[in-house]
């Protein structure tokens, strides 16, 4: 029996009045200055999607933005759980800042998201870590305004983490900053328990988004200039399932592409047991959609799979990428793929070799298993010592490393279209629909200002996964 609540219209306009008394707040005891918020998100496009709601919240309440942890008035983190690594990098981010407290004793310090949203995790924090002021987990990110009033006006750490099933809150205000590209969630939670995994005991289960809602605020987007869009979700095939509005998301891919505009579609993340023949032949059909399939397998081997929990066999994976490759030609396949599960053997392992060899994907994400507390892999007997796991991740990057560099060096000679963007460290860079990103050497001033613009671009080189070329044309 599922429990999804969705925001009403007065719980929000209660917030916003939340939001009114926190600008008042600050408006107070520093008239006439704004005051700076710092918002750093460790998580996946969902978790960046949740901070673009928070930013969008703490702006109507009148905050600035600040990348410096240094200036800012309130910094939040929005944690993710997903590995150990990730949560050690947000504990140790949140230990640097405890100086910085005792400096200046007005400075809030708040966490939220997927890590906060564990039991043991909010009581460490409660424990070990009193000067974090504010600690809110998934399903309450609307509350934001009352939880921060709560923490100005009573000084005491707030701890707010209702464990349920989930919400579904329209209407918050969005702040992006991603410039030509967007997040659109479609959907949140998951229900498929991978038994690695924590991101359903920690995000709730799936529930889908009114299509309408999705269809119009992809129209606003495009009206805005936006030129990609990325539909998100865990699992995005699921989309609808058990709704009474009937569209599935082959049909809402179907929707969007049908909108005005001149734009590319992506999504993420898709599992392969959800992934059907009508998805493909929406892909096909639809040329504003990217023939881009992120299909995570997370393991070659078939026992391996059946004690993750994922629902279908190496052979019905390897079919799958041949009825798409069929439907749609040219698709470009990435993956998420994990290393040293309990109980996986070199055979086990070398069969994931083996997949990855015959799929050649074009990237791959690459992860070592971690442990992640109550799920139940957790508990499963691990017998290979991590330094062999350490050597078979190292092989299968190598391995993968060489199939993306012969991949990449076919490329060169051929002129693609692509997005232009500003890349890291400032420097112009063009996205193919496969994801793959083109550095543009030399680039003109002209060029420069035309980001956010689609050019013709040529391969000119590559070098071990990066290509690099030059611009043939920019489009109006
Ligand atoms: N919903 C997506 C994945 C979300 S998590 C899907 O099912 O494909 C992103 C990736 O992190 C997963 O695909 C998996 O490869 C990896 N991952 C998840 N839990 C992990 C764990 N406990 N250890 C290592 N990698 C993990
Ligand atoms: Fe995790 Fe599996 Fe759900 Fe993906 S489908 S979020 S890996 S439980
Ligand atoms: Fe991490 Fe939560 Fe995303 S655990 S991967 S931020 S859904």
């Amino acid at each position: 029996m599922s429990h999804i609540r969705t925001i009403t219209p007065q719980e929000l306009d209660l917030q916003r009045e939340y939001g009114v008394r926190v600008r008042d707040w600050y408006e107070a005891r520093f008239p006439g200055k704004s005051p700076l918020c710092c918002v750093r998100t460790f998580g996946c496009q969902q978790n960046v999607a949740d901070s673009e709601r928070i930013k969008g919240m703490l702006s109507s309440m009148g905050f600035g933005f600040t990348e410096r942890t240094e200036e800012a008035d309130l910094i939040l983190f929005n944690t993710c759980a997903v590995r150990e690594h990730a949560e050690d990098r947000v504990f140790g981010n949140v230990g640097a800042l405890k100086n910085l407290k005792r400096r200046r004793p007005g400075l809030i310090i708040g966490l939220c998201g997927c890590m906060v949203q564990q039991e043991h995790v909010a009581e460490k924090l409660r424990k070990s870590y009193p000067f974090v002021d504010l600690i809110f987990g998934t399903h309450v990110l609307h509350r934001l305004p009352e939880l921060l009033l709560r923490v100005l006006e009573g000084g005491k750490q707030v701890i707010e983490r209702p464990v349920e099933d989930g919400v579904i809150a329209e209407d918050i205000p969005v702040r992006r900053d991603g410039g030509a590209k967007a997040f659109l969630p479609i959907m949140y939670g998951c229900n498929n328990f991978c038994t690695y995994c924590i991101v359903p005991y920690v995000r709730g289960r799936e529930r889908s988004r009114d299509p309408d809602r999705i269809v119009e605020e992809a129209r606003q987007l495009i009206r805005e200039g936006v030129k990609e869009i990325t539909l998100l979700g865990q699992n995005v095939n699921s989309y609808g399932k058990g709704e009474a509005h009937g569209v599935d998301f082959p049909e809402l891919l179907r929707r969007i592409n049908a909108l005005e505009g001149d734009f590319l579609i992506r999504f993420m993340t898709s599992h392969p047991k959800d992934a059907t023949p009508r998805l493909f032949a929406a892909i096909a059909d639809c040329p504003k959609v990217s023939r881009h399939f992120h299909l995570p397998f997370q393991s070659g081997s078939s026992r391996v799979l059946k004690a993750m929990n994922r629902g279908y066999t190496r052979e019905q994976y390897l079919e799958l990428i041949r009825v798409a490759r069929e439907t749609v030609p040219g698709i470009a396949f990435t993956s998420d793929v994990i290393v040293g599960f309990p109980g996986e053997t070199r055979e086990d392992f070398e069969q994931t070799l083996d997949l990855i060899r015959e799929v050649e994907f074009v990237s791959l994400f690459t992860f070592l298993y971690s442990p992640r507390k109550g799920t139940p892999a957790a508990s499963y007997p691990d017998p290979v010592p991590a330094e062999e796991k350490l050597r078979w991740f190292q092989e299968m990057n190598a391995l993968q490393e060489q199939i993306a560099a012969r991949r990449l060096q076919k490329m060169v000679g051929s002129v693609r279209r692509a997005l232009l963007e500003c890349g890291e460290e400032g420097v112009l860079e063009a996205r193919l629909p496969e994801n793959m990103v083109v550095r543009i050497a030399d680039p003109t001033d002209q060029e420069c200002a035309a980001v956010g613009r689609y050019a013709r671009v040529q391969i000119t080189g590559a070098r071990s996964w990066i290509l690099s070329g030059k611009i043939v044309g920019v489009e109006p």
